[in-house]
């Protein structure tokens, strides 16, 4: 019975959050959790601004994909963990799925201090592609997934404006590369297989200067 409470309580926040606008707005907190500031601070600053561009900026990201990442940085039931980083896997190794909640709507209710693009003609390029793709290729078109003005969507394509371009770049080159595999249905994989190196800095480039 306890258990079916538990099981209610939680249908019954899910359903504020959907009523909230389908961001987990029931969640959302400001105080950050202790984990935050004992833990995720040293690398993601303490509202998720990351001062340096190896550790993505998580503030203002959905809760809902952060949700994702942690779960997916955790090696669990004797697999290996569906993304695969050295680092963030010892960071999640002792983290409850509550823990893995509240963090999640810490951060993604922080407001985002966006990077900058700072090569022009890169950038000009990378904008090129971020709209219209590359019918020669048959690159899509970020924007499809992500927006025009990379806010990305709630349900799951995560926002990717401001975020700083050397982080962007490494993703696209680990999806390239089949070391990360946890899109669904192997979208990002099949975008970035048919990117050029090129093509990778120059739309990194540009959607750090994103402003969603
Ligand atoms: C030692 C530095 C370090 C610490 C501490 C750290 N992280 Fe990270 N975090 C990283 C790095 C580096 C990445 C990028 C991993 C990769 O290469 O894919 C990352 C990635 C992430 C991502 C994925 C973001 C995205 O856009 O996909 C999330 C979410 C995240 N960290 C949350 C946390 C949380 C929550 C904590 C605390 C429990 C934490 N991190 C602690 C370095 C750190
Ligand atoms: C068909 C839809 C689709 C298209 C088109 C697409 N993406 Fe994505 N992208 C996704 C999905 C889904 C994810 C989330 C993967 C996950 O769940 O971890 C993602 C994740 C990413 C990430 C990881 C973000 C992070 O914080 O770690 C980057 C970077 C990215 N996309 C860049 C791009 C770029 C650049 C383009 C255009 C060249 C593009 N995407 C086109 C669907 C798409």
């Amino acid at each position: 019975m306890r258990k079916l409470c538990a099981v209610l309580a939680v249908a019954v926040i899910a359903a504020v959050a959907f009523v909230a606008g389908g961001r987990l707005q029931a969640f959302a907190q400001d105080k950050p959790p202790a984990a935050a500031s004992q833990v995720c601070a040293a690398c993601h600053a303490a509202d998720g601004n990351s001062p340096a561009s190896a550790n993505p900026k998580i503030a203002g990201q959905f809760p809902e994909y952060l949700h994702k990442q942690l779960r997916d940085f955790k090696a669990q039931g004797g697999k290996k963990a569906a993304r695969e980083s050295a680092i963030m896997a010892g960071m999640v190794a002792s983290l409850s799925e509550s823990d893995m909640k509240s963090l999640a709507a810490y951060y993604g209710g922080q407001t985002l201090k966006p990077a900058a693009a700072a090569d022009k003609d890169l950038a000009a390029l990378g904008q090129k592609i971020w709209r219209g793709g590359n019918a020669a290729s048959g690159l899509p078109a970020c924007a499809g997934c992500h927006g025009p003005a990379g806010a990305g969507n709630p349900a799951q394509y995560p926002r990717l404006a401001g975020q700083f371009a050397e982080y962007t770049a490494a993703q696209l080159k680990l999806f390239r590369d089949g070391a990360r595999a946890n899109d669904a249905g192997g979208m990002m994989r099949a975008v970035a297989a048919r990117m050029s190196e090129r093509e990778i800095k120059a739309v990194a480039e540009y959607a750090a200067g994103l402003r969603q």
